[in-house]
């Protein structure tokens, strides 16, 4: 059996263990630890961010009634962040349960988040591991006030050999690099999806019980869909390829697809990217005329790379219209980029409209 396999396929049941027992988060990743696909520090980094996700989820649960509600800052002076947004106080609060929860395990090297201007060496009192993690403390956050589904998405990297103190730098590796990611959706129900880098596996939280436990193991995207996730009210804006392509899309049976698509958009990726990891579609937010000087709209480290390696080990395909996802070399820690992510036939469709458009651009300017 390869390490892929016995870190994906359940451990074999030892004699009077009930058909089908249940498998929690604790025992998924203490099989995949004896079976050599993690160290026992990304076991305990992963418990660790599991574990802060349920405190963010009681928060987000409590909403109005925990005062956790509103933008963060005080009237007339609201709190910006580094990626120029106005922060709402359940970012502020999620961005500090995470730190709090990773500061004393001697799992991390270094953190970084959406949240702060720079990455943060973790204090060497409780000694120092070798990973850094990365994540967006609570994606979604225009939604909080209207109380629609809101996450967490996460990024885990190996620290460079002999770096004794971690800077941003240290963390520009592409997304391929990422030994783990994932996310929690705080949805009607609360779910960890996780790779480890063996398959794409979803958790739901057993709220009374306090656990995460194991019920969908290897999610599989369909290759194809009829379903397209996108911010339309930016059509004027966008690129001439993503315009065809949506065009084309909206064309229905009588174009040349030849086939009726259907629309969802969410505005928390989280929301949107688990609807099709569970049955399909495409997700993009390409670069458009108001998020070109920036790049793109949404965060290579810390929505783009743990999307996309979710995505891939799903049977998906991500890319950013040009390039395959995991393979962007980052240049700094809040880099943006265009994102097209999903069912693998259709995210080459897409594909295939802007490299077409190059190659047309680039024989008429020949
Ligand atoms: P965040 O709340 O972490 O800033 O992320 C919001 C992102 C993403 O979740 C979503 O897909 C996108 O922004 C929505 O953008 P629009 O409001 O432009 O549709
Ligand atoms: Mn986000
Ligand atoms: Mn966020």
């Amino acid at each position: 059996m390869s390490l892929s396999e016995s870190a994906a396929a359940p451990a074999p049941e030892p004699p009077g263990t009930p058909a089908q027992a249940p498998v929690s988060l604790t025992r998924f990743l203490l099989e995949a630890q004896r079976a050599g696909a993690i160290t026992p520090d990304l076991r305990l980094l992963v418990e660790v961010v599991a574990r802060a996700c349920k405190t963010i989820s009681i928060a987000v649960g409590k909403g109005a009634l925990g005062g956790v509600l509103g933008d963060a800052g005080s009237p007339g002076a609201a709190s910006i962040n580094i990626q120029g947004e106005a922060q709402k106080k359940l970012d502020v609060l999620s961005n500090e349960i995470l730190l709090e929860a990773n500061a004393w395990g001697g799992h991390l090297a270094a953190l970084a988040s959406e949240e702060m201007d720079h990455s943060q060496p973790v204090s060497d009192a409780y000694g120092r591991g070798n990973y850094l993690l990365l994540f967006d403390p609570l994606d979604g956050s225009s939604n909080i006030d209207v109380n629609i589904s809101v996450g967490t998405i996460f990024s885990v990297l190996r620290c460079p050999k002999d770096v004794t103190t971690p800077g941003d730098e240290h963390f520009l590796q592409p997304g391929s690099a990422q030994v783990a990611a994932g996310y929690c959706t705080y949805g009607p129900s609360t779910m960890l999806v996780l790779t480890i880098g063996h398959g794409t596996h979803a958790f739901t939280l057993d709220r009374e019980v306090g656990s995460f436990m194991l019920t969908t193991r290897d999610m599989r995207i369909p290759e194809q869909t009829r379903e397209f996730a996108v911010n339309m009210s930016n059509q004027r804006f966008w690129e001439a390829p993503m315009q065809a392509y949506v065009g084309d899309l909206l064309a229905g049976t009588e174009g040349p697809r030849g086939k009726d698509f259907n629309m969802r958009w969410v505005a928390s990726m989280v929301a949107d990217v688990h609807r099709i990891l569970t049955r399909g579609g495409i997700f993009s937010y390409p670069l458009d005329r108001k998020c070109a000087a920036q790049g793109g709209k949404l965060r290579l480290m810390y929505e783009a790379n743990p999307m996309s390696l979710l995505i891939e080990q799903a049977g998906g395909a991500a890319s950013t219209g040009r390039q395959r996802m995991l393979e962007v070399q980052p240049e700094h820690l809040h880099q943006r980029v265009p994102v097209f992510l999903g069912s693998r036939q259709e995210v080459e469709a897409a594909v295939e409209y802007h490299r077409r458009a190059d190659q047309d651009e680039a024989e008429s300017r020949a």
